[in-house]
């Protein structure tokens, strides 16, 4: 009997998949940074962006020192149009984790009157972070594995005259992670929200915030690095948060409105 020919192998196209690498977007916000250290403390190498390189480039030496990883900087602003998807694409490969913190919270009052101020926290909180992870989400769809966490907000959740801006920017973003997630999930891709009640970082510098509904950084990333693992979808940190925001956004309109939030 005539023996089988061994199958013929498929070609594929060779994977640009960085296996254990993160691209931290954001780098040097405080929960980037505890973040930054605990993947680093677990072996993974890091590209750390963000638009301070002088700063990331001292905070790559630091990590590589200690954790005897490979940690590189590069420039990225999130109000850089179409300047954003070129950085992300000169990247050399393709990082299977990338998790990002950028955001920024400017005075309500000033975002109400000036173009400016209304025009940086929709575009840096929302546009930014949509061109920065586009091009990441399509790379991960080739390779077919891989995981976007990004953190947005429970501002997201309902709109309140204290912040609305940066409220209604985090609203869109949360919605397209969950647009996201939904498209990427048939091709092996994972997309993770993350939203923050109040934490103790440079942003809420000089806020009366309520200690036991406080986070540290350091408890924000254990937390979105056990989501990433456990293949959340969604997660709220500190985890009380969820019961918080599940009664403010039951409160009916008619009452909400004449409340001072
Ligand atoms: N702290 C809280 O209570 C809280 C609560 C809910 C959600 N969050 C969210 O958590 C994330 C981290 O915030 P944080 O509290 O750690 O504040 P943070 O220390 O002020 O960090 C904000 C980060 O965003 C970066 N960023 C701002 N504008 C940018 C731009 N145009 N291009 C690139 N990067 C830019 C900053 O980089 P530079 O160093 O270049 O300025 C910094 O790395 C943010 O998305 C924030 O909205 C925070």
């Amino acid at each position: 009997m005539a023996k089988k020919k061994p199958e013929e192998k498929i070609q594929t196209k060779s994977s640009r998949l960085q296996k254990k690498q993160a691209l931290i977007i954001g780098a040097s916000s405080d929960m980037a940074i505890a973040m930054s250290e605990l993947l680093a403390s677990r072996g993974w190498n890091l590209v750390l962006a963000g638009r301070n390189i002088k700063d990331l480039r001292d905070q790559c030496s630091d990590l590589g020192i200690r954790h005897q990883i490979v940690a590189e900087p590069i420039t990225l602003d999130l109000m850089d149009g179409k300047g954003i998807r070129k950085k992300i694409q000169s990247l050399d490969g393709v990082p299977e984790l990338t998790v990002c913190f950028a955001g920024i919270m400017l005075n309500e009052d000033e975002a109400r009157k000036d173009y400016e101020t209304a025009e940086k926290i929709l575009s840096t909180n929302f546009n930014g972070v949509v061109q920065a992870i586009n091009p990441i989400a399509e790379q991960l769809k080739e390779e077919g594995q891989g995981t976007i966490a990004v953190v947005s907000s429970v501002a997201g959740d309902r709109g309140r005259q204290s912040n609305y801006h940066y409220g209604a920017a985090k609203a869109g973003l949360t919605a397209y992670l969950s647009g996201l997630r939904n498209y990427l999930f048939p091709y092996g891709v994972h997309v993770v929200t993350i939203k923050p009640g109040f934490v103790r970082t440079s942003m809420t510098e000089g806020m009366p915030l309520p200690g036991p509904i406080t986070g540290s950084p350091e408890k924000v990333a254990r937390d979105i690095f056990k989501a990433i693992r456990k293949k959340k979808n969604v997660i709220y940190t500190l985890w009380m948060w969820k019961y918080i925001m599940t009664i403010i956004r039951s409160i009916p309109e008619f009452v909400f409105k004449r409340l001072k939030l």
